[in-house]
Order: C-alpha cells, then sequence, then structure tokens
C-alpha cells in the first residue's frame, strides 16, 4: 500500500503533542496534520508490551506474528479483497460501505493506519448509531441507511469480525445522500476463513449481525419471509453452522499435524530402509 509521507520529521508523525479526536477500547484516532479529510489510527500504547503485543489477549491468541497490528490486517485485507473484486471499474472510485484505507504512517505511537475521515457538514465526526441512540436522535432516515448498508454489504459480500452500533456512523456528505459507513470491525477473524470462502455462511453471519444491530438500536425488524427452510430453524441452522466451523477448523488442523506426521516419517523411514539395503548387500557379498 502507499505509504502517505506527511513530510514530517524522519517521516514520522509525532502525535505526542496532538490529544486524540476520539478513542475506542484499543485504538486512539488523530487527525492528519496535512490531510483533514484523513483520520491517523494508533493503537493505544498501554495496552501493548515492549514485544508489540496485546496486553489483554491470551497467549494463544497472541500467536499471531502481527502481534497488536492484527487488527490493521484483518481491515487491510478486507478492503484490498473489496478492490480487487471491483476491478474491472479501477478507475472508479470504490464507494464502499466500509471506510476507505491510504495506507500506513510511523507514529511515536507505533504504526498508524490512515483511512478516510468520515464526518458531518461541519467537518466534524460522524455521528455513530450508538451515539445517535443515547442522545434520542435517532430517526426513520438513519434506519433506512441502515438498511441500505446492510442491502449493500449482502451484495458485495462484506466479512465483518466485531460490528455493532459504536462501529457503524451516519453521514450525508459522504457522498452527498445519506448512508452508514463502518469505521471499525470489518474482515475475517475466523483462523479459517469460511465467510470469505462460503458466501452463504456468510450471508447467514449478517443475518445474524442484521438481528443484532436492530437489537442494539431497540427497533424491530420487518419480518422478510425465510429465505431457505433452514430460517425457520433458527436454533439446528446456527447448531450447525457452528459444528461445521469447528469441525473444519480441527479438520485442517488434524490435516496438517498428519501430512506433517507423514512427511517427517517417510523422510526418516528411507533414511531406514537406505541402511537396511546396504547391510543387505553387504550380507550378499561374496
Ligand atoms: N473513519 C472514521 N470516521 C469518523 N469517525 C471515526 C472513524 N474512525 C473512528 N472514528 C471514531 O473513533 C471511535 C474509535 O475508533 P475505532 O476505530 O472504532 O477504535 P477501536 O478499534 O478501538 O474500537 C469510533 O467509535 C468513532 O466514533
Ligand atoms: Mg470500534
Amino acid at each position: 500500500m502507499i505509504n502517505v509521507s506527511p513530510k514530517l520529521r524522519d517521516d514520522c508523525l509525532d502525535v505526542s503533542r496532538q490529544e486524540p479526536i476520539a478513542r475506542g477500547n484499543m485504538r486512539n484516532v488523530y487527525e492528519h496534520p496535512e490531510l483533514p479529510d484523513k483520520l491517523v489510527k494508533t493503537i493505544r500504547p498501554e495496552i501493548v508490551n515492549r514485544l508489540g503485543f496485546r496486553t489483554t489477549d491470551s497467549q494463544l491468541k497472541n500467536m499471531r506474528p502481527e502481534g497488536c497490528y492484527k487488527i490493521f490486517v484483518r481491515e487491510i485485507t478486507e478492503y484490498l479483497i473489496q478492490c480487487r473484486k471491483q476491478y474491472a471499474s479501477r478507475y472508479k472510485h470504490p464507494g464502499l460501505p466500509i471506510v476507505h484505507l491510504f495506507g500506513v504512517i510511523h507514529t511515536n505511537e507505533g504504526i498508524g493506519l490512515v483511512t478516510e475521515k468520515i464526518s458531518t457538514g461541519q467537518g466534524e465526526l460522524a455521528p455513530t448509531y450508538h451515539e445517535l441512540k443515547r442522545s434520542g436522535k435517532l430517526r426513520p432516515e438513519h434506519l433506512y441507511a441502515l438498511e441500505d448498508f446492510l442491502d449493500h454489504c449482502y451484495s458485495l459480500g462484506i466479512v465483518f469480525s466485531d460490528i455493532h452500533i459504536k462501529n457503524i456512523v451516519y453521514t450525508e456528505t459522504r457522498t452527498g445522500r445519506p448512508e452508514c459507513v463502518c469505521i471499525d470491525g470489518f474482515g475475517e477473524k475466523s483462523f479459517v476463513p469460511i465467510h470469505r470462502w462460503s458466501k452463504r455462511l456468510n450471508e447467514r453471519k449478517l443475518d445474524r449481525i442484521a438481528i443484532r444491530l436492530h437489537r442494539q438500536l431497540g427497533v424491530y425488524q420487518v419480518q422478510t419471509a425465510p429465505k431457505t427452510a433452514w430460517a425457520i430453524f433458527p436454533r439446528p441452522r446456527a447448531l450447525l453452522e457452528y459444528s461445521l466451523k469447528k469441525s473444519l477448523a480441527y479438520g485442517s488442523l488434524i490435516l496438517i499435524c498428519g501430512l506433517m506426521y507423514f512427511s517427517v516419517g517417510t523422510w526418516l523411514g528411507s533414511d531406514q530402509d537406505d541402511l537396511n539395503a546396504t547391510e543387505v548387500l553387504e550380507q550378499v557379498k561374496p
């Protein structure tokens, strides 16, 4: 990806004298000093250890070599996948329902991800759905925009990892029409990327996301006719998906172990065979 050079000392952005414009559980969000329509997101230094792993993560989760940057990897990967899908129209702006990414930059809080700033007409950060709900400003137009957003995500097959109403913002200035943009929580989280592989499984996940978002907003989704027989039995369906996920994950692990065992075994065995063959040859020597 392009490294946006801010022409700052040593190409490193010093954010120590800048107050974050927003904060999440994991990241500090700063305004880009030279590009007013961009933001820089860094991982909060207080949750990262000296080796670059998150202190809040278990040892198992910390096995990923990207460490605290795995969230960036996940988002960049999903963004690139969506851009690749629109490769044919590569000269056109992709207009995705997820925030646009512009590369990474060095800061004195580690690597920063440069993203599009979703703002209101007055240049402030666009409100999240959580803020709209909390302040009692949630209106029908916000809900219509949310429905369009979900439809767009279904049609593009966007994979989400951690989506809730704090990670979706509402704006009317991005494209000149009311819309929702996901600013965090996209990309595949599973070890085996089944949602990326299976459109159907991803659609079922999007169904659950839609239900969760509506529940968090305290609104009821218009019930549509179930698309499949499975939709009538949500519990067995969820159970089946869960077991499929788990068996895929464990199945691939067993397969990898089996392959490793087989290749090591063959390698050792071949040495043994050579030894045996030499002994036999020596015995039959006149
Ligand atoms: N691109 C963006 N445009 C507008 N606001 C944003 C953007 N990115 C983040 N924010 C604001 O910053 C907050 C924290 O950012 P987020 O990326 O969600 O951090 P975390 O990964 O720690 O949850 C968000 O809830 C939102 O209010
Ligand atoms: Mg967030």
